[in-house]
């Protein structure tokens, strides 16, 4: 929907009233490879995609915030005098967490209204929450009268809105790449020390497909949350034996090889191997792609999804079945679940002129294996979060 079109249904749900009409967006995002490496201080290589949350947005002056969204029929209202109050809004709860993680940093937060259009598909694994909780961050901001919004302090409220308000201790990889994304790049970034670097996307000849599991990531929270505590006691173990470091993203492959074997719990290694050669796998692919390497870069892909499927025990049914259907196509040079896991999308590097047949048997034959439809994408590397 345009600007225009969502303006006007702006008006009709809320009015007309003095004050500017805003609009602000930020969006999804599709991770290229590093998957559960940002909550352990390694590496990530996200791109923003063009699929994003819209915001109509209008200041008031009595402290009152009204939201709707425009594929849900009602309006949901608070204040922001009693921001806490609304956790458990089954829509509304991520952007109040984002307004009174922003209140608490020292931002000022306005009454509004606030209307929101979402193209990034909920619940499958493209950060639509990210794309949310940045553009209310930058929305509400810009109403408060910040003029030069700090967009990497938009990633981390919204990340700390996830931890504090929703009760999922995600890491910063969604709302960075949401905030910070740019057209035809992929962020590299290094979640230790946040610095980044934007890499051109040139594919020459063949494009990132993203297949959609359509299910829903139901386990997901409570499972993240576990995986996060194991890595977290399996960098205590290696810390017997290497003092200094204060992530798993500070463990290289070799010193894995030389003390992984005081891990005795068996679970708890693989998961550490996991983040270990993922973050190994994030640097090689950036050097891969800047030198054109696509099918290097399609087999660190594939490698990163057995490891998800295998050691880490992310993936699920649904995921497997699209990347294994996705490595039987021609020109398909790499496949693998994108995000959290447990259901959401795979991207998968395909040439150009695979695509069309690519979706037709890989669709087909997910439908006949799983009993219903996969959704494809082909995939847009868009621009970060901002004011239109
Ligand atoms: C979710 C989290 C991210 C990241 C990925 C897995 O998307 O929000 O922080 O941990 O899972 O890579």
């Amino acid at each position: 929907m345009e600007s225009k079109e969502l303006k006007s249904i702006f008006l009709d749900k809320f009015g007309d009233a003095d004050g500017e009409i805003r609009v602000f967006s930020a969006p999804g995002r599709v991770n290229l490879i590093g998957e559960h490496t940002d909550y352990n201080g390694g590496c990530v290589f996200p791109a923003a995609l063009s699929m994003c949350t819209t915001i109509i947005a209008r200041k008031r002056d009595d402290g009152v915030i009204r939201m709707m969204a425009t594929d849900l029929g009602e309006m949901v209202e608070g204040n922001i005098e009693n921001l806490g109050a609304y956790k458990k809004l089954r829509w509304g709860n991520y952007q109040f967490g984002v307004f009174q993680e922003l209140k608490e940093h020292g931002y000022p937060v306005v009454g509004a209204d606030m209307l929101f259009h979402d193209t990034t598909p909920h619940g499958g694994g493209l950060s639509s929450s990210a794309a949310i909780e940045v553009s209310s961050a930058i929305a509400m901001a810009a109403l408060g009268g910040i003029q030069k919004i700090n967009h990497i302090d938009m990633a981390k409220i919204s990340q700390l809105a996830e931890h504090h308000y929703i009760g999922v201790n995600c890491g910063i990889m969604d709302q960075f790449a949401s905030a910070m994304g740019k057209k035809d790049h992929a962020i590299y970034l290094d979640c230790k020390t946040l610095e980044y670097e934007l890499v051109p996307i040139m594919l020459d000849g063949y494009k990132l497909v993203i297949s959609n599991t359509n299910k829903k990531r139901s386990l997901a929270d409570s499972k993240y949350n576990e995986r996060r505590a194991e890595c977290e006691q399996g960098l205590e173990i290696l810390k017997t034996a290497y003092p200094d470091i204060t992530c798993l993203g500070d463990v290289s492959t070799e010193m894995f090889e030389k003390n992984g074997h005081l891990i005795e719990n068996e679970t708890i290694k693989k998961r550490v191997q996991h983040i270990i050669e993922e973050d190994a796998r994030v640097k090689r692919s950036v050097e891969v792609l800047k030198g054109n390497h696509l099918e290097e870069f399609g087999e660190l892909m594939t490698a990163s999804h057995v490891s998800l499927r295998d050691l880490y025990e992310v993936s699920c049914e649904e995921l497997n079945i699209l990347v294994d259907e996705a490595l039987k196509i021609e020109g398909v040079l790499g496949s693998r679940m994108t995000g959290a896991g447990f259901g959401g999308c795979t991207v998968s590097l395909v040439r150009e002129d695979c695509i069309d047949r690519f979706i037709e048997e890989v669709g087909n034959n997910y439908q006949r294996s799983v009993g219903y439809e996969a959704s494809f994408y082909i995939s847009d590397i868009g621009d970060g979060g901002r004011e239109l």
